[in-house]
């Protein structure tokens, strides 16, 4: 990614081809522009070139999201500071991606007199991709120790999002508070963490409910307890041909823009690629299934290196959409138009493009299976009959808690459930799409193959997720249900995520691969980049492949190519547990005991040149954790090491790049 930086004064500053969105938290801030697009997104309540901002108390909302959720919540603090203080507080929502690590300083030693972050947590406890600058600047600007007293005049509150049943609860929230202390920032409140296994919602509430009296008193302001906004778009029904012709125009212009191989494919700007084939992947008595999903990308902008992760946008089934659309009184195949109104609240986005049908726009654009945010119950509430309105607007309120985690959180009721049972409660498509359903975000899958194999084709293996939930519907998972269903040559929007899990550069290194299930998504790639060292000539190093799966005969997926690279010498190793075929279950950890002793020299790096490496890929919650265990005790066996001993082997392996993990 080429990078360029603009130092900047005005608002808009045009920088060579590519245009860079600045932004000035009451001084000066460094913007970072990617390719010709602008990374940066900012929302700000009041007039954006008040002249008199000395007097204004400032309230800065940093993010790092990665799916957009402390994004919204970022919005909504501005929306909610907007509502409380008018003019009072000058209040913005900043992406922490377009705060680098070079311009970090500038931005928050300006004048800004609160600084919220809104911080979540992913990989292995990383922050977000995209806050990653930032995170680890302020972190080892803040371990060097020689600048105590950098951040002085900045006060500060650090909401994490994170969730509980990783083994890195909210590391990225715990690094950013500490740092910013390290860096002489007061706390306004405790480091508070939100925890989505729980009730990432409630987490979000008591925390705002106790910062806004504690910026009040700090800053001496008061509510003015304003009614806040709805965000909501302007609508324009169009009707008959006319309609018809400009959803078509919009769809073949949708189309146009996204299939241009100069333009490069990213998440704001994703290619529409074919299908080329998918398949089933278990065995005629599973039931359960898992396709194999090949894109066509010859003469497209994608491209990708073994180990990369593949984003992409799926739509809900057609029996949601219709469902949907009945909630809304609307007719599928009317078309319409959205418009953002001039005085929009802060919290309301961009719209997607338009005109285009509402069953399109509910196919693509809204998440309605997820839980419905409180926030969207009070917009529900303020459409619904009497009765209506008094039950929702209750469950949003802070004195509805309970009635919330018993209606909504512990069934896991959808927002499609809730407005199903609420049918007085019918919102105009403004509010729909602005105040209630969330935007349908990217999945990502670690994708299954390599350009080495054929650069033509990128491949993902989905799991196809189907549960019985406790409201007593079974629940299809939206992506993996939409990538079992694709039809051959249907063009679907994707785009490539770089990650750091990578073969090392000497094929000659010893590896160890441990993917059950889907998790071998990423070694089957490792293979058939593997093969083609081979084949070129390369001498390959010593490969132990462990895979796991429930029963032979019904979901041990691409066994036959297993068996292939291990005739072929492409891995030296295969071992495979199967949970459900024996009389007591056995899993990838029980696999890397027995191997203890192969597998203890790779680990301690007495193999080869010392550069050996560990790869773990596939279920976060248990088998991470589980193989975790199983290494810490092989060294511990084989090597007579201590516990802690043990655990520093592992840390050691880590910071020097050869611990890798790609869990989820
Ligand atoms: C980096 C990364 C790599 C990944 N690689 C792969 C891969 O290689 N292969 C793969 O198969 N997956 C992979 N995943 C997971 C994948 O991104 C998707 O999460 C998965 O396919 C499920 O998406 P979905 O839209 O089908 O399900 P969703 O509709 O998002 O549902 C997912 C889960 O959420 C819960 N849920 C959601 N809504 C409800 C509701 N209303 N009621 C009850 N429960 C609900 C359910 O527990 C369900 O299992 C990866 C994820 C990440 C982050
Ligand atoms: C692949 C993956 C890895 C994650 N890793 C962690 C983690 O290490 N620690 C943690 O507390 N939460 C972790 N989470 C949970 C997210 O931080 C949490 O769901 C958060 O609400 C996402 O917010 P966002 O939409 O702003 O990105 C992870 C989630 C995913 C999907
Ligand atoms: C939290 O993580 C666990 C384990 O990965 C997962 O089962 C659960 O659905 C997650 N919660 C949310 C709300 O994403
Ligand atoms: C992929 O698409 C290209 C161009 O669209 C086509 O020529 C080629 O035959 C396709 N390849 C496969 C393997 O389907």
């Amino acid at each position: 990614m080429e990078t360029t930086y603009a130092a900047m004064t005005s608002d808009v500053v045009v920088v060579s081809a590519a245009v860079v969105l600045c932004v000035s938290v009451g001084g000066l801030v460094w913007m970072k522009t990617s390719g010709g697009r602008t990374t940066g997104s900012s929302v700000a309540t009041g007039s954006e070139k008040d002249a008199d901002d000395g007097t204004r108390t400032k309230l800065t909302v940093f993010y790092g999201t990665q799916t957009g959720t402390s994004e919204r919540y970022a919005r909504e603090v501005v929306a909610h500071a907007r509502a409380r203080y008018g003019d009072a507080v000058r209040a913005r929502a900043i992406d922490l991606e377009t705060v680098d690590a070079m311009g970090a300083e500038d931005a928050l030693q300006a004048e800004t007199a609160c600084a919220v972050f809104l911080q979540s947590t992913y990989g292995d406890g990383e922050p977000t991709d995209t806050s990653q600058d930032f995170v680890y600047w302020a972190r080892d600007a803040a371990n060097d120790g020689r600048m105590p007293d950098l951040l002085e005049s900045l006060t500060f509150s650090v909401f994490g999002l994170g969730n509980r049943s990783y083994e890195q609860f909210n590391a990225a929230a715990k690094m950013v508070h500490n740092a910013l202390i390290g860096l002489g920032a007061k706390p306004l409140l405790k480091l508070h963490l939100g925890d989505d296994d729980q009730c990432l919602e409630q987490d979000f509430e008591n925390w705002i409910e106790a910062f806004w009296p504690a910026f009040e008193t700090k800053f001496g302001l008061h509510s003015d307890g304003g009614d806040e906004d709805l965000p909501r778009y302007d609508v324009v029904m169009m009707d008959g041909g006319d309609g018809e012709r400009a959803a078509a125009t919009q769809a073949a212009k949708y189309e146009k823009e996204h299939s241009n191989a100069r333009v490069a494919a990213t998440a704001t700007h994703p290619f529409l690629a074919p299908v080329k084939v998918v398949r089933e992947l278990y065995g005629n008595g599973a039931d359960r299934s898992c396709v194999h999903v090949d894109f066509n990308i010859s003469g497209t902008s994608l491209h990708y290196k073994t180990g990369d992760h593949l984003g992409v946008f799926a739509e809900n089934g057609a029996d949601i959409v219709k469902r949907v659309a009945k909630t809304l009184k609307c007719d599928v195949d009317s078309v319409f138009r959205l418009e953002k109104p001039i005085d929009a609240p802060a919290s309301l986005p961009e719209p997607f493009a338009t005109p285009m049908t509402v069953g399109g726009a509910i196919a693509r654009y809204v998440d309605v299976l997820s839980m419905p945010r409180k926030q969207a119950l009070a917009a529900l509430a303020s459409v619904a009959s009497d009765k209506d309105a008094k039950k929702l607007a209750f469950l949003a309120s802070p004195a509805g808690k309970d009635e919330f985690a018993k209606y909504i959180t512990k069934p896991h009721r959808s927002l499609l459930e809730v407005m199903e049972d609420y049918p007085s409660a019918v919102p105009d498509l403004g509010l729909f799409f602005g105040a209630i359903a969330p935007r349908l975000a990217p999945r990502f899958y670690s994708i299954s193959s390599s350009p080495a194999a054929d650069k033509n084709i990128v491949t993902a293996t989905v799991a196809v997720v189907k549960e019985k939930v406790a409201t007593g519907r079974e629940h299809e998972g939206v992506a993996s249900t939409f990538l079992q269903r694709a039809a051959e040559g249907q063009k679907i929007p994707i785009f490539v995520r770089t990650s750091t899990f990578r073969l090392p550069q000497n094929p000659e290194a010893p590896i160890i691969m441990i993917g059950p299930g889907t998790g071998y998504a990423p070694f089957r790639g490792f293979l058939q980049e593997r093969t083609a060292l081979k084949a070129s000539g390369a001498k390959l190093g010593p490969a132990m492949l462990f895979f796991g799966c429930r029963n032979k005969d019904k979901d041990f997926m691409y066994e036959a190519e297993m068996q292939a690279a291990l005739e072929d010498g492409v891995i030296t190793s295969l071992d495979v547990a199967f949970s459900r075929d024996g009389p007591k279950k056995v899993y990838v950890q029980d696999k890397i005991i027995e191997k203890a002793s192969t597998v203890y020299p790779i680990v301690k790096g007495t193999v080869g040149k010392n550069e050996g490496a560990v790869y773990i890929c596939g279920d976060a919650k248990n088998m991470a954790r589980d193989v975790n265990k199983a290494l810490l005790s092989v060294l511990m066996r084989e090597g007579d090491y201590a516990a802690h001993e043990a655990e520093e082997i592992l840390r050691r392996l880590k910071n020097e790049f050869r611990y890798h993990q790609d869990v989820w």
